[in-house]
């Protein structure tokens, strides 16, 4: 199978990683990649957003398969554009990625479904404003209606920062705040049929202890010893499958990726928000442990196959990914800084802990250069959580990059826990 991935994050390199590995896959390309996936897969300097190129392509190089990572290109249509070629595609149609796209939609398409999520109102004034955030009270949840990469979301107990921020935006989406820890759950569709991943943990906050400004994620684990084992099976019945019947229902069916966010909150699982692709750092983790070759799953789903499909295999052992992020992330990261201590980690390290590539580049010289706000993410498998963490950060210790930022907590409580208490860890909030 010859295969094109769209995308140049740590998430892209960690499909082209898994892709990289299936003896199925006899050709792996990617547009337009960074330096890390350069490894692993041949890179084209097509635009990511421009369904016209990507399809030419895709129709170039005979891909079997498209695999489109951001949310960026599925709202632009971008796996439109090849499936309309005939090219068999893992991406929702741009209607459908309005799950992700808006907020506003997620909502209405899961109050069609019956689907647990926060109550909320949709304000476009400012009397609207202040009206739903007197109905909530405190704390304050206020999220742009529009994509905003994670960061449209702002959760205070100060009613003036929840205003300002509501009134800089031009829908926003005032909502219920949702206590207890958070889950991310993906799962894999072609429209009908619904194939949950394992669920994973990401840490959203800047700094340690979960202080600092929402971020992307700064790093993540999976499995989560500490959630009831039925999890997965309640949000399929309740979340997962339902959301895909109503989006078909609706005239808007979802193949790809559908990431549910989850509070797991004093009165049940609700879900926070869904992604229309799969999730950054979570991907890193949920991929280090599936054993299941990952083409032949996109593919399925790509073709409206997944109904027969055989059941996916995991490996029992834990992974562990720690994000290391440019100074001065999420603010105005500074980038063009040299990255040392690579080839440490691939001699030492590896094959147990990986370095997975988000925004790096290449100069003239072959060096590796930080372009991104979030630049590289180390993955590290292990038989526990503890391992797993250790090597992660033994890995993260040879890196070095000038004025870099990275957690020293992922994992940290939920691992001790683990290791401590048998399965009963308390959950990061
Ligand atoms: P979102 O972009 O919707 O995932 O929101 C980003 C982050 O804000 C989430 O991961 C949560 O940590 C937090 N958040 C969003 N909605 C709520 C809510 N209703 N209650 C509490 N925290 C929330
Ligand atoms: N890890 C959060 C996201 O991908 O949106």
């Amino acid at each position: 199978m010859k295969v094109l991935v769209i995308g140049g994050g740590a998430r892209e390199h960690a499909l082209c990683r898994s892709l990289s590995l299936d003896p199925d896959v006899s050709a792996l390309h990617c547009a337009p990649g960074n330096a890390g996936i350069a490894e692993v897969a041949e890179l084209h300097a097509v635009d990511a957003l421009d369904g016209t190129a990507v399809a030419e392509l895709a129709a170039a190089l005979e891909a079997d398969l498209v695999v489109v990572g951001p949310e960026a290109p599925l709202v632009a249509g971008v796996a439109d554009a090849v499936r309309a070629r005939g090219i068999p595609v893992f991406g929702p149609s741009a209607e459908a990625a309005r799950l992700e796209g808006s907020k506003a939609f997620a909502k209405d398409v899961m109050a069609a479904a019956g689907v647990p999520t926060a109550r909320s109102y949709v304000c476009t004034t400012a009397a609207e404003i202040d009206e739903a955030l007197d109905a909530f009270g405190a704390p304050y949840v206020v999220k742009d209606d529009g994509l905003a990469a994670g960061k449209g979301v702002v959760v205070t107990d100060d009613a003036e920062q929840a205003r300002a921020h509501a009134n800089a935006c031009d829908r926003v989406v005032i909502e219920e705040f949702l206590d207890g820890p958070e889950v991310s759950l993906f799962a894999v569709t072609d429209g009908e049929s619904v194939v949950p991943l394992q669920p994973a943990q990401d840490f959203k906050r800047a700094y340690d202890g979960d202080a600092g400004p929402n971020t992307g994620g700064m790093g993540a684990y999976s499995p989560l010893p500490w959630a009831d084992p039925k999890l997965v099976d309640e949000v399929m019945d309740t979340v997962l499958q339902p959301t895909v019947d109503e989006l078909r229902r609706h005239g808007t069916p979802f193949s790809g990726l559908l990431y549910a966010g989850l509070a797991i909150t004093s009165r049940g699982v609700r879900v926070i928000e869904f992604n229309a692709r799969f999730g950054d750092p979570e991907t890193q983790v949920v991929l280090a442990r599936l054993k299941t070759p990952l083409a032949g799953l996109l593919h399925a789903a790509a073709t409206g196959t997944l109904g027969t499909f055989p059941t996916l295999r995991w490996s029992d052992g834990a992974a562990v990914t720690v994000v290391i992020a440019s100074h001065n992330y999420p603010d105005t990261p500074r980038t063009g800084d040299p990255i040392e201590g690579l080839a440490d980690v691939a001699e030492h390290d590896a094959p147990e802990a990986y370095v997975l590539h988000a925004g790096t580049k290449r100069d003239g010289s072959g060096a590796v250069l930080s372009a991104g706000g979030r630049v590289l993410s180390v993955t590290a498998t292990g038989s526990d959580l503890t391992t797993a963490r250790q090597r992660a950060y033994r890995a993260v210790g040879r890196i070095s990059l000038d004025g870099s930022q990275h957690r020293t907590d992922i994992a940290a409580k939920v691992a001790e826990a683990a290791a401590g208490a048998g399965d009963e860890a308390a959950p990061q909030a």
